[in-house]
């Protein structure tokens, strides 16, 4: 039986953990080759060594434009040109009030988040436009819908995640490159399994609340990510699916 990616190639970034593992799993259950791209090089060498002949690591850190060229080329010599790119690798919480940010570490909030996308779709376009065309997928967040107090650097950095997708939609779209982001809720993954104390507390009482009252798993992202990177979604581009339980479904009141 053909799978949904059968003959594709598709580079993952932070494809060694949480979403990004999730979905490199998804992407060769359904017959494609993976490059897990990521900084972690022990997770993504074990990653890919289970995984066998479908699967390579490539070092690579997306806010440095030099690897993404070292990405692309490697992914082009060992599988073939790219179809497919899912700009995953992210992260870097809110710390609070905009006045207790430093500017260094919004900047690094920004490039790790906002400008390896950048570099991630501009190498990547072009390459998928030369051979026929492919899918670009976003990983935003629900961050990059709606404010959430006390997170101004990460949520500005997903917003601009959500306009650059929208905006470089009308460049892919005569290269039959599509573009589109998918915009997790609060999702079971190493990134969340971090927080404790009053943000643990926080983010439970928020899923609580919830249509779904459960966390997201990497899983139910892989499956978005699966729809925009398959045939299936030909005809979406410039598009985002939200992926919350619900959350972004309306405020919680109290039945009246
Ligand atoms: N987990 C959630 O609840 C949630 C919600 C909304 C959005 N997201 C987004 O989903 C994406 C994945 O998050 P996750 O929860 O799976 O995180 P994670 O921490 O489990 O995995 C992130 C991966 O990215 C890699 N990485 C970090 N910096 C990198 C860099 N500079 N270059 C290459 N790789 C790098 C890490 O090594 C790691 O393997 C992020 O963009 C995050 O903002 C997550």
């Amino acid at each position: 039986m053909s799978g949904r990616l059968q003959g594709k190639v598709a580079v993952v970034t932070g494809g060694a953990s949480g979403i990004g593992e999730a979905s490199v799993r998804r992407f060769i259950g359904e017959g494609a080759r993976v490059v897990i791209a990521d900084v972690d090089d022990q997770r993504g060498k074990t990653v890919a060594d289970e995984l066998g002949s479908a699967a390579l690591f490539v070092h690579a850190d997306v806010t440095d434009q030099g690897d993404w060229t070292h990405l692309l080329a490697t992914t082009s010599a060992h599988f073939a040109p790219l179809d497919v790119l899912v700009n995953n690798a992210g992260g870097g919480r809110g710390v609070g009030k905009i006045v207790d940010e430093v500017y260094e570490g919004h900047r690094a909030i920004l490039d790790l988040n906002l400008s390896s996308v950048w570099m991630g779709t501009r190498a990547a376009l072009p390459v998928m436009g030369a051979h026929g065309g492919g899918s670009i997928v976003n990983i935003s967040s629900i961050d990059g819908l709606v404010g959430v107090e006390g997170m101004t650097s990460y949520a500005a950095s997903k917003f601009a995640v959500t306009g650059l997708t929208r905006t470089v939609a009308f460049e892919g779209g005569p290269h039959n490159v599509r573009i589109n982001s998918v915009h997790p809720g609060f999702i079971r993954t190493p990134m969340t399994a971090k927080h404790t104390g009053a943000v643990k507390a926080r983010l439970e009482s928020a899923i609580q609340k919830q249509p779904i009252t459960r966390f997201g798993t990497p899983e139910d992202i892989a499956n978005a990510v699966l729809f925009f990177a398959s045939d299936e979604s030909s005809y979406c581009t410039g598009t985002s699916l939200v992926v919350d339980g619900g959350q972004l479904a309306g405020p919680h009141r109290d039945p009246m």
